[in-house]
């Protein structure tokens, strides 16, 4: 049988951070919500099925004002998500069907590109787990509680960890499983792939990110994401 994948797009944040009064997935980015791009890409790509995990005060926003306004014919499910990042992408998988890649996705990383969402397709058949990361270019510093360095680890080592993360299904399913009968104490799960690294059975495979795969986070981000917007229109 052919093989499926699915896109869990992750839409159901409060944006803290953005200190706005839409939420910023919501915000526009050249008359359009960042939720746009995001969908889009995975409109365009080879996977078969896009879920979009959100709140349900969105979902009819979602619907009208982007599903069927621009023929995102492949977001097939809309799912309520939960209060924490792990919640929503859970939300996310128990409705995914028969499926054997997931790739989870921030919707709030409006520029992942075609050739990022191949390379983790190609990949994640090889290695079934699968991040897509790039090189920090600042030195990082582990900093005490006390507000002191503890560390400088190695820069050649230091990767930044973006999304689509993808994996097999019955990988993802069994090391999540294995989250919610025997947590990690004190374990602050904030991606996808920590969940295999903690609870898997396979390394978690890097490829490289993309630079321009910014996570739109802070006011300031909104900036830069304008600036790589008006670049690509050239
Ligand atoms: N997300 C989600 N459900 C949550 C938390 C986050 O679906 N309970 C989604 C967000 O919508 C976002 C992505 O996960 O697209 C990455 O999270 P983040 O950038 O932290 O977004 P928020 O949690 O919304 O922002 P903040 O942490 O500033 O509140
Ligand atoms: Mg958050």
């Amino acid at each position: 049988m052919e093989e499926r994948s699915v896109a869990i797009v992750l839409a159901a944040g409060r944006g803290s951070r953005m200190n706005s009064k839409v939420k910023k997935q919501f915000m526009e980015l050249n008359d359009k919500p960042i939720l746009y791009y995001s969908l889009k890409a995975f409109q365009d790509s080879p996977v078969d099925e896009v879920i979009l995990v959100t709140d349900n005060e969105d979902m009819e926003f979602c619907q009208t004002e982007l599903i069927d306004k621009y023929g995102f014919s492949k977001v097939t499910k809309m799912v309520q998500g939960g209060n924490e990042r792990f919640r929503s992408v859970f939300a996310g998988l128990k409705v995914c069907s028969h499926c054997d890649y997931v790739l989870i996705h921030d919707s709030a990383r409006p520029f992942v590109s075609q050739a990022l969402i191949q390379d983790v397709l190609d990949e994640v058949r090889i290695h079934r787990a699968v991040l897509p990361a790039v090189p920090t270019k600042d030195t990082v510093k582990i900093v005490n509680a006390k507000g002191e360095v503890e560390e400088t680890p190695a820069r050649t080592s230091i990767y930044l960890a973006q999304t689509p993360q993808a994996f097999a299904m019955d990988e993802i399913m069994r090391a999540n499983a294995k989250m919610m009968a025997k947590p990690i104490p004190g374990l602050k799960v904030t991606d996808d792939a920590m969940i295999v690294e903690h609870y898997g059975n396979c390394p978690v495979h890097v490829v490289m990110g993309d630079y321009d795969n910014i996570k739109v986070t802070t006011p300031g981000d909104m900036v830069v994401a304008m600036s790589i917007l008006e670049r690509r229109k050239f």
